[in-house]
């Protein structure tokens, strides 16, 4: 076959006027305050400016196997999803569904792989961390960014929204796409990572010096607070939350912890940031970690609710998942079929 053969390479299609954008998270453990305050209330907020694809993504929980639970991953995943959801989620406004349920992003991933050099892979800073000190490696870690930018570069993504410790697998995907487009022709859209304003970033309760995380969680009861906890343990959990031994409660001059609960209160209460300070001044922190408990109990209520009567109907929760599958489906098998065309591989 001449080139002049050859089918033509499909080109980007034509695109709305609204923004695409893609997140996901792994459904490794239950999700906490810092992923709903610095991911899902942020999806939500954007829901209807933009158009969003939002995937729990399960076959990434698979990298580290030795962390899993094969007999809890599918219910994970469904719980996950269904917090999506129950957080405010329109399934009619957000495409949301599984990264297993749609075959497109294995088969994506392979093609990326070919195009995909060693050491662009090896020099990841999250690969680094994640195998110090570890024996066994397996190849699904090393290759997890791949799989990634293929979640992404699937649905024509424009915009990432992610936390800074993912900025460079976004890179790492545009780099994918650019190398890709050299090799066979233009067939992606290259994104480009959102990582939210400061405030948005939650840090631990018990160690308000590193970042609130599903693994800490697990191993720490005094970490989180998790999106699921009855009151009594939110409340637990906050009024334990480390502070220091002054009564500062103005941000600018507070510790990490102060400011940590001054961010949470700040961020669901919307009130700007000096009224609050007034309302605790000279009260020590007793006052301020009470304010902050009502105010998370009062934002997940409602999520809660939701989240239950999602798990009390799965038949619902299937076919909601079901037809986020299908939406995700267009769009990812007809990128697949311009990569296919453009390696020259396919029916
Ligand atoms: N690596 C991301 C994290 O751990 C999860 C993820 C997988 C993701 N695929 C994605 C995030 C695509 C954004 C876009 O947070």
């Amino acid at each position: 076959m001449t080139p002049s053969d050859a089918p033509p390479i499909g080109a980007v299609p034509p695109r709305g006027p609204r923004p695409r954008v893609f997140s996901g998270m792994q459904p490794t453990s239950d999700l906490h305050l810092g992923n709903y305050l610095g991911a899902l209330r942020q999806w939500v907020a954007g829901q209807h400016e933009r158009d969003n694809v939002f995937c729990v993504v399960d076959l990434h929980a698979l990298t580290i196997p030795e962390a899993i639970d094969p007999a809890h991953l599918r219910a994970r995943s469904r719980s996950v999803a269904a917090m999506y959801l129950a957080s405010g989620l329109d399934p009619e406004a957000s495409t949301v569904f599984v990264q297993s349920h749609v075959p497109e992003h294995t088969e994506c991933a392979w093609l990326l792989n070919c195009v995909t050099p060693l050491g662009w892979l090896q020099r990841m800073t999250q690969f680094k961390a994640k195998t110090d000190g570890r024996e066994s490696i397996g190849t699904g870690l090393l290759d997890y960014p791949v799989l990634q930018a293929a979640d992404i570069l699937l649905y024509d993504t424009d915009e990432v929204p992610v936390g800074e410790d993912q900025v460079q697998h976004i890179e790492l995907t545009r780099d994918i796409a650019v190398r890709f487009h050299h090799l066979f022709g233009e067939v992606f859209v290259l994104p480009k990572a959102v990582v939210p304003k400061s405030g948005a970033r939650i840090m631990g309760l018990d160690e308000p010096t590193v970042k609130m995380s599903k693994s800490i969680a697990d191993e720490r009861p005094g970490h989180a607070v998790r999106l699921l906890d009855p009151p009594d343990a939110i409340r637990k959990a906050i009024m334990s939350a480390v502070t220091d031994s002054e009564r500062e409660t103005r941000f600018e001059q507070a510790s990490p912890g102060v400011r940590n609960l001054l961010t949470i209160w700040q961020v669901l209460d919307g009130r700007p940031m000096a009224e609050l300070e007034a309302e605790v001044d000279g009260k020590g922190y007793g006052a301020l970690k009470k304010a902050v408990v009502a105010v998370v109990v009062d934002a997940l209520a409602p999520i809660q609710a939701r989240y239950a009567e999602l798990q009390a109907d799965p038949a619902e929760l299937d076919a909601l998942l079901a037809r986020g599958a299908e939406r995700a489906r267009g769009t990812a098998a007809a990128t697949l079929a311009r990569v296919k065309a453009a390696v020259g591989v396919g029916a």
